[in-house]
């Protein structure tokens, strides 16, 4: 996902914006820039790949006295990532950076070449300062000419447009792609994200899609359509450390510990004695409710599946789960009597919110299980239950995870409360979900030993990640993880079909980590390891029962319960891929290729 960071004010503008687009480096990017704007010089420069090369070019510019700068951290999609790509894009004389996918560009860059506009750049974004600046040759005012501009929009977009025909001005809109502008005294910020501004103002108000206008020097002036709206401030978190490592070697490493408190929030307020009671959901929601259908990506997808067990197994309600990017396309048969359930760490997943804006069309109830409040998948949603994981940076989600299914599993039970569960069960569901903030405690002996047993696994020809059950999908999850930042092949695979054909790859050099639960069907995953172990692959298994034929083993101790045995096991397979990256010397946090939150299709 792009990042976004502006500016309007009098202080020094270079180290505003590269500060911010430093905290937002973690969304993943290829290229960075900056434009400055403060009296009549025009400033601008532009680098590929990290924002260090970005930070050596600027290190001999400064910019104080009143005026406007914007910064971006540019993900390619129109475009390989070069510097004529990179954000900001600029006119004669303005600038432009854009979050988002501008669908009819090609049209309206058809349309300005006709006038004799140059383009450099093979962006979409660029016909946004050009068709600016073309409204301004038509004799209209600045902000009537970015309003007529953002009018032939067509897409997702976060903009700021900065222009010397707009001195002090910077020009926003919002559709679609996150925004938000925090104001603080003379001053004014903006970025896409608000680690970008924590400790630079104390609220921010979270733009809706069509909300647009521009802030000069403390002043905001915000539309919506045509009415002048006033902007609805939310406060920020205080403190930018919670959202930055403390002595962990990777963001992925502090959230993998993080775990155990955050699992803790995740249920305060929520997990009562005997029961399970949740604010945000009104009255009778659930009442005309026949069946579940689930939607997300990644990983997230793998905590919907997750669910998908508990919902049938404890609140006897049918459940579907899908990947949103199939799902989306697929012309699924809707009816007004299914929850649709969209679960998103960053709550800004393209595939996701489409996909829950078709539901929605076609006039379905929905509920958003996400991490960050006011995101797009948020608003969008009828009810929404906040994860409470706090700021997730590392790329490979951890924390988002456990929470998902902490929260999902939560919900299965308030569910099953109105359909008469059996106290006794609910309880015994209780307890041990109160016990999970203990069951994630990393303990340093089970850290030092993964971290010794990782150097076993940096080569051979793949990885399969088997379990049945509930831990199927935690198979699959413990395989994107060791992929995303090893960048090793692996896959997740029920363990009752590897039978079916991909027996055929056993042999010593095939890793097969074995999720090997003792409360649920474990005659049947043992026998389904003895199967390879027979045919020589090598074995890593993980249970709380010893297993002798295994080449590796690590002890799990919570074997009380199967969601016990789901978080114990968890923990060892994401502090298994964070060993084996590191040895393999990978950027744990920012892995190639990927982005933390993919706002795009
Ligand atoms: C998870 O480790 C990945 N980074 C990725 O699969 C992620 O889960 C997926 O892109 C969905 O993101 P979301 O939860 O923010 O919607």
């Amino acid at each position: 996902m792009c990042g976004i960071v502006g500016y309007t004010g009098a202080k020094e503008k270079k180290e505003i914006i590269l500060d911010g687009l430093k905290e937002l480096e973690y969304r993943g990017y290829d290229s960075a820039g900056i434009a400055v704007l403060s009296g009549d010089d025009i400033e601008y420069f532009k680098a590929v790949g990290k924002l260090d090369n970005l930070i050596k070019k600027t290190e001999n510019f400064q910019s104080y006295g009143p005026g406007v700068a914007i910064g971006h951290t540019r993900w390619a999609t129109h475009g390989k990532p070069t510097e004529l790509n990179a954000h900001p894009h600029l006119g004669k004389e303005s600038f432009v950076v854009h979050n988002g996918i501008i669908e009819n560009y090609k049209e309206i860059k058809d349309e300005l070449e006709k006038e004799g506009i140059a383009f450099l750049s093979q962006t979409d974004t660029e016909v946004i300062v050009h068709l600016y600046e073309f409204y301004l040759s038509q004799r209209l005012e600045a902000f009537e000419a970015f309003k007529k501009t953002v009018g032939r929009l067509e897409g997702a977009y976060a903009i700021l447009l900065i222009s010397r025909s707009a001195e002090g001005k910077i020009f926003f809109a919002k559709n679609g792609s996150p925004l938000l502008i925090a104001p603080d005294g003379e001053d004014v910020y903006f970025a896409s994200s608000d680690t970008a501004v924590i400790g630079r103002a104390r609220e921010a108000y979270y733009l809706e899609d069509g909300d647009y206008g521009y802030a000069q020097m403390g002043d905001i002036l915000l539309y919506n359509g045509e009415s002048e709206i006033s902007p609805k401030m939310k406060p920020l978190p205080a403190n930018v450390d919670t959202a930055r490592k403390d002595g962990y070697r990777f963001f992925m490493e502090k959230e993998i510990y993080e775990q155990s408190i955050v699992t803790a929030d995740t249920m305060l307020g929520r997990v009562l004695d005997s029961q399970i009671n949740f604010e945000e959901i009104p009255q009778g929601f659930f009442d005309d409710v026949e069946d579940i259908r689930i939607c997300a990506c990644g990983t997230s997808y793998h905590a919907a599946l997750t669910a998908s067990y508990l919902f049938e197994r404890i609140s006897k309600i049918r459940c579907s789960v899908e990947i949103a990017s199939e799902f989306r396309y697929k012309e699924p048969l809707l009816q007004k009597k299914t929850l649709f359930i969209s679960v998103s760490q960053s709550g800004e997943t393209a595939d996701t919110l489409e996909a829950l804006k078709m539901v929605k069309r076609a006039g379905l109830k929905s509920l958003a299980i996400c991490n960050v409040d006011n995101s797009s998948i948020v608003r969008e949603s009828d009810v929404s239950i906040l994860t409470r994981a706090g700021i997730e940076k590392g790329v490979a989600s951890t924390k988002a995870f456990a929470t998902q299914v902490l929260t999902l599993w939560m919900l299965s039970l308030y569910l099953a409360q109105d359909r008469g569960i059996d106290s006794q069960i609910l309880s015994k569901e209780i307890e041990a979900m109160r016990h999970i903030p203990v069951v994630l405690r990393v303990e340093e002996s089970l850290h030092q030993k993964i971290h010794r047993l990782s150097k076993r696994y940096l080569h051979g020809h793949g990885f399969f990640f088997i379990g049945r059950d509930l831990f199927y999908p935690l198979a699959l999850e413990g395989a994107l993880k060791l992929k995303e930042i090893s960048y090793l092949h692996a896959e997740g695979y029920p363990a009752g079909e590897m039978k079916h054909g991909p027996i055929a790859l056993a042999d010593s050099e095939l890793f097969t980590i074995a999720l090997m639960p003792s409360t649920i069907l474990s005659d049947k995953i043992r026998s389904n390891v003895e199967e390879l172990s027979a045919r020589d692959a090598t074995i890593l298994a993980i249970s709380a029962e010893p297993f002798d034929i295994a080449d590796d083993f690590i002890a799990i101790k919570h074997d009380s319960h199967p969601m016990t045995e789901f978080f114990e096991m968890m923990l060892v397979t994401q502090l298994l891929a964070l060993e084996i990256s590191v040895r393999l010397g990978n950027d744990v946090d920012m892995p190639r290729n990927l982005a933390k939150s993919v706002t795009v299709e």
